[in-house]
């Protein structure tokens, strides 16, 4: 049983938790959300529906791709024709329906490589995100094979190029017996060549899905689908491209004839002017080396993370904290006290995030619980919620006051140190769900004026659900819930990530401005 703190709390943060540092690259990164922010606010920001928004294009391409693939004449003699023809129907449904597709396949790619780089300058390959980063690494494989081979299929001249340009590099590695680049050259093998064709091209979304399903198993409440405006937003951009950009054939092909130019989808195909410019061994090697570094990358030795400690004496069972951890890494099993139909929380050290919201939603944390040591169902060690508790008290205390102000920061947020002022008392949480709700009117009965509660903007929360969760506990959606006679004026929330320190400063003097009022919320002696 821990009592103040556990071992790891002693030994590793023996005076105060410090925020973790933050890299240049992930300040530079936040800069550029940032101005997204302003044109789309927070909440529809495409950087951070990235995932989201992957889902969203990668269904629009498998149902513009079902009805392409109806009208297709799957045989080398009538794809071209087929595919042609779409520019002939009536209303632009055919080159809407053609542009539709490519541009999603175009979008896809782009959305994809968006958010490998987001996660990477963020950091997010390590320690617990180990999984989804490794299991992202073939999707890139999948898309790039998947894309490239539907140009095959419109069997025009740009089709031509690609597949020939595609066989004379898999053939520089001695992989089949005999040279693919040659079975071209035989109008006779052609329609089987086709049939491989439609089946690369079909083939390959079926394991992307699968891969997909992989890839969000240990997130919980994974975003598959963005906001229904950006939805729709992305959805209307791609038609419109489609109708000023008509996608067309570019001739018939002809395996007797060299295509001269040919408008190159530089997205997709950009692999067979970079091996034209240098050679296919050079694009291989570099190929080689890309996935072997984003393999290797999550597999560096990682810190040592803190996990969440469940004490079985104070867990009720309530699946409060299964309900609301981000990465799946609680489950429930029967409780060792032996009471039939009452469960436990039991957490798996390799998905723990270390995040803490779990403790914010456990009912067990609630500071108002007499003990004199406040024992908790679930507990971080680096930050009991028993040394929140009697920090805040002693905090509230040591304060000469006239005015006393509490600031409950977040570590991957704005900074709450940069609120230190005589009548402020900081703390900094390892994310804003950590913090029980009930801390705010405890800290008010105590003596303080005003709460201020602060966590990263919306969307953009280091562990994907704290910042909601906050959300929705203090406004009574969610438990456990701010109890509604906390009087709305006496606290307030600022959301706001590192670098909006100012922010924060000036929605603490608004609740200043606000809080002003002369007489204290009920001491703590007198709370029901
Ligand atoms: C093929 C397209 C991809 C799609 C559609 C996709 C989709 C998603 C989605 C929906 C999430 C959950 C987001 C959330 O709810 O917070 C996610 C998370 C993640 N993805 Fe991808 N992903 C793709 C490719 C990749 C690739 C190529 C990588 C890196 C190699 C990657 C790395 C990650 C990581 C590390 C997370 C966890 C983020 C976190 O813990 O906050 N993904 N992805
Ligand atoms: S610390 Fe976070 S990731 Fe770990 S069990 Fe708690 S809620 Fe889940
Ligand atoms: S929230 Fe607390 S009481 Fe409820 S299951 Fe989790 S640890 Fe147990």
């Amino acid at each position: 049983m821990p009592s103040s703190g556990s071992a790891f709390a002693r030994e590793v943060l023996p005076v105060s938790p410090l925020p973790p540092p933050v890299t240049r690259i992930a300040v530079a990164y936040r800069a550029i959300e940032h101005a997204f922010d302003v044109p789309f606010g927070p909440a529809l920001n495409p950087l951070k529906h990235l995932g989201a928004l992957g889902f969203l294009l990668f269904w629009l391409l498998v149902v513009s791709g079902v009805v392409l693939y109806v009208l297709l004449d799957t045989s080398a003699e009538g794809a071209y024709r087929s595919i042609d023809e779409l520019a002939q129907v009536p209303w632009m449904l055919g080159t809407a329906l053609r542009g539709l597709h490519r541009y999603a396949a175009d979008g896809f790619v782009i959305i994809m490589l968006a958010h490998l780089a987001r996660e990477w300058v963020l950091g997010r390959y390590k320690g617990f995100r180990r999984v989804p980063w490794l299991t992202g690494v073939p999707l890139i494989a999948l898309a790039f094979v998947c894309g490239i081979g539907g140009f095959w299929l419109n069997w025009d001249q740009l089709g031509q190029y690609s597949a020939v340009a595609t066989a004379e590099w898999l053939d520089t590695l001695p992989l089949l017996a005999s040279p693919l680049a040659r079975n071209f050259l035989g109008d006779g093998n052609l329609n089987r060549l086709f049939t491989l064709f439609v089946f690369v091209h079909i083939g390959m979304p079926v394991l992307m899905l699968f891969g997909l399903w992989f890839h969000i198993q240990r997130i919980s409440l994974a975003k598959v689908f963005p906001p229904r405006a950006l939805a729709l937003g992305t959805t209307a951009t791609l038609l419109l491209l489609a109708l000023v950009l008509p996608v067309r054939s570019q001739g018939p092909a002809d395996l007797t004839r060299v295509p001269e130019s040919l408008q190159l989808d530089w997205i997709l195909l950009f692999i067979h002017p970079l091996t034209v410019s240098t050679s296919e061994l050079a694009v291989w090697a570099l190929l080689v080396a890309t996935f072997a570094g984003l393999v290797a990358l999550p597999l560096l030795p990682a810190r040592r993370q803190p996990v969440a400690e469940v004490h079985p004496d104070h867990c009720s069972g309530c699946r409060r904290c299964f309900d609301d951890c981000p990465y799946s890494a609680i489950t429930m099993v029967p409780h060792t006290n032996g009471r039939r139909g009452v469960q436990l929380a039991v957490v798996d050290a390799d998905l723990c995030a270390s995040c803490g919201i779990c403790v914010g939603s456990c009912p067990s944390s609630t500071p108002f619980r007499r003990a004199e040591v406040l024992h908790t169902g679930i507990d971080m060690p680096q930050w009991p919620i028993n040394d929140l508790r009697e920090r805040l008290l002693q905090g509230l205390e040591a304060m000469p006051g006239p005015k006393r102000y509490v600031v409950f920061g977040c570590d991957q947020g704005a900074q709450a140190r940069a609120t230190a002022a005589p009548d402020v008392l900081h703390f900094s949480l390892v994310c804003a769900g950590m913090l029980p709700p009930s801390f705010i009117e405890y800290a008010l009965r105590g003596g303080a004026d005003g709460v201020l509660v602060s966590g990263c903007r919306e969307g953009g929360c280091e562990f994907r659900l704290g910042q909601r969760w906050t959300q929705e506990r203090l406004s009574g959606e969610r438990e456990p819930h701010l109890r509604t006679t906390v009087p709305a004026d006496r606290w307030h929330v600022a959301w706001a990530d590192r670098g909006d320190e100012a922010a924060l400063v000036s929605a603490l003097d608004q609740l200043r401005a606000r809080a002003g009022t002369p007489e204290p919320f009920l001491p703590l002696e007198s709370t029901p």
